[in-house]
């Protein structure tokens, strides 16, 4: 299990020790489990519906043929020869690796390759699957930042032969296999793949299927030293001025981090703070955000509304602070004392691209998803680059990296995106990197810090945030979620935004104005695919003729009920007012907005659950 997970970070390598189970294939019939569509990111939902716990029997078999089936026929209606099976180290994901790589090998899938301990980071599988030309599709076992454990949260999703998350032609296909399937094919008799054995190790499953375990950090550790200058981070890393803070939230970026951090740029241990996987991720919520990662946040000087807390010394904080979520691809950033927004710490990259070795040249475009604030079109416009907004989710980015289409025949075309939900990464995956992020900071301080004398306090990070919004303006900004919501009662408040701000005639005196609505859809600039209702813009007008803007969107990754959230979002240009705390600096627009779209009478709500 998890908990055996080999805790150096390095993997012991001895081939082949081979061991051989012969079992017969059967088909079994089954029938059609209703509900089996994916979300955002993949299929997620209650532990216990995919154990089977609650009355529907082989849920992960059905989802599993259908998805192997889908892929089939987008393969010419071969299987595919090769698949990754991993996960992030969540409660069912060593049963649930035994039961697809069953599936897998009785479909025909010859070369399945599973990690050590069943466990990778969602871009360590992404950075894998691109590195071997012969891995057709991840599958990938996570329901990313949600909790795990009994009674919480399971999940499965499935990236494509570049490492990206698969789009929605596929889901939809798949979805739609779900509801007539009618027999899956799985191994006949106990099966039992020892997941904590050795590099290398081969099991046969039958004849032609060999399930092969692999090293999880390898392919990964590559591609980001393609990225940054580890000597020069190495060594920066040694200065005593400098120090690290990363919480893993017992997720499965924490093996990740040791084995980069520590083992590679040589950081002292103590910079790793929960960074072992759990199978409950220590009965955390597993989001690297200011409400759920509270003890990074604490320790980094902060208040949970990410204001610095006054009566800390800074000076005896660390320098950086970095979270990353269950599965390893979102990030939370913070300095001693500041807090950097994600579309804040997106822009910024952006704006120091070149302390960052894969950005050489600068960034030939960036993006954002649309609810993520407009900090970054500002650097782009100065940097005089593509800038793109996109719906929410990460796959929206995957057409426009390295596009030839969008930026001519170059062979290097590095490419930046991010999203508010604490997402950043580049085109060196497919898939947003928390430890890549991290690692963008330590490479921005480290630029920053190229004069400041040994002995002498560095550049923080709060003075590169505090410069950054001297030269750009500060876009203030914070989410609102409102969790747990009737899913009846969450449509009844977007409907009313349609009707009333969108179709209908807006005559607005209040004095925050609103000035108009829309609701957003996106044309893809690379294939013309199309994404329509992706979130209800209100934009307003602030007395002194300040743009502010509130978005609404229904979040797509819950697995029970609905999330409304609230994206606010404020320009100031003025340098004294950029001290403000963001919740505060935002609060009226909040009242506003929330009450313009009668928010608390159609839901019961009082208050949002989270604050971001
Ligand atoms: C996942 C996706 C992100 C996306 C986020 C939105 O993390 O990987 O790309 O931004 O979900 O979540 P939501 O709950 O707002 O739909
Ligand atoms: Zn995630």
């Amino acid at each position: 299990g998890a908990d055996a997970f080999v805790p150096s970070g390095k993997v012991p390598r001895a081939f082949t020790t081979l061991s051989s189970t012969t079992v017969k294939i059967s088909e079994v019939p089954t029938t059609p489990i209703p509900g089996m569509k994916p979300g955002t990111s993949g299929l997620r939902k209650k532990v216990e519906v995919w154990q089977g716990k609650t009355g529907e029997k082989y849920y992960v078999e059905n989802f599993i043929q259908s998805l192997l089936d889908t892929a089939s026929a987008s393969n010419g209606g071969r299987v595919p020869e090769t698949i990754i099976v991993a996960g992030d180290g969540r409660y069912f994901n060593d049963e649930a690796i035994q039961i697809i790589c069953c599936v897998l090998a009785a479909n025909g899938v010859k070369d399945i390759r599973v990690p050590v301990a069943g466990i990778m980071s969602t871009p360590a599988v992404s950075a894998a699957i691109r590195a071997s030309p012969d891995i057709k599709g991840g599958i990938i076992l996570t329901a990313s930042h949600n909790p795990g454990g009994p009674g919480e949260d399971f999940g499965i999703k499935y990236n494509l032969e570049y490492g990206q998350p698969a789009g929605e032609d596929f889901t939809d296909e798949l979805y739609e296999r779900s509801t007539r399937i009618q027999s899956f094919k799985t191994l006949e008799g106990a099966v039992d793949i020892d997941l904590n054995a050795k590099v290398g190790t081969q099991i046969h499953l039958t004849p032609s299927s060999v399930v092969t375990i692999i090293d999880p950090f390898e392919d990964y550790v590559n591609v980001l030293k393609k990225c940054f200058d580890f000597p020069a981070m190495s060594a920066f890393g040694k200065r005593p001025e400098f120090s690290l803070l990363f919480d893993g939230m017992h997720g499965a970026g924490g093996p990740f981090a040791r084995r980069v951090l520590v083992e590679e740029l040589g950081l002292d241990e103590s910079c790793l703070f929960r960074c072992n996987p759990l199978p409950d991720f220590g009965k955390g919520h597993p989001d690297p955000n200011l409400t759920y990662a509270a003890e990074l946040v604490k320790k980094m000087g902060l208040l949970p509304d990410g204001s610095a807390d006054p009566n800390v010394d800074l000076k005896q904080l660390p320098t950086l602070g970095a979270a990353n979520d269950g599965d390893g691809d979102r990030n939370l950033i913070a300095g001693a004392g500041c807090f950097v927004t994600p579309s804040d710490s997106l822009a910024i990259i952006c704006d120091n691209w070149s302390a960052i070795p894969h950005f050489a040249g600068g960034p030939k475009g960036v993006a954002r998803s649309m609810p993520s604030s407009a900090a970054l079109d500002v650097v782009a416009e100065a940097l005089g680059i593509p800038c793109f907004s996109t719906p929410t989710g990460w796959k929206f980015f995957g057409n426009l990296m390295s596009s030839k289409e969008l930026f001519g025949k170059t062979d290097y075309t590095p490419f930046l995106c991010g999203e508010e939900s604490f997402g950043t990464g580049s085109d060196h995956i497919r898939e947003k990197d928390g430890l890549w992020a991290a690692l963008a900071w330590v490479s921005i301080l480290m630029a920053a810090n190229k004069d400041t004398p040994q002995g002498q306090p560095l550049v923080s990070v709060r003075d590169i945030v505090t410069r950054h919004w001297a030269k750009y303006g500060r876009h203030f900004y914070c989410r609102y979620d409102y969790e747990g919501v009737d899913s009846n009662d969450a449509n009844s408040v977007m409907d009313l935004i349609r009707s009333e701000f969108v179709a209908g005639e807006i005559a607005d005196n209040g004095d925050i104005q609103l000035v108009s609505g829309e609701e957003f859809s996106y044309t893809d600039p690379v294939d013309f695919s199309t994404a329509s209702k992706q979130g209800l813009i209100l934009n307003f007008t602030y007395p002194n003729g300040d743009p502010a803007r509130v978005v609404f969107r229904l979040s797509g990754t819950g697995s029970a009920g609905a999330t409304i959230r609230v994206y606010l979002e404020k320009y100031e240009k003025d340098i004294e007012k950029h001290g403000e705390s963001a919740p505060v600096a935002l609060k009226n627009l909040a009242n506003r907005a929330i009450e313009l779209v009668q928010l608390q009478k159609l839901t019961g709500c009082d208050a949002p659950t989270v604050i971001t």
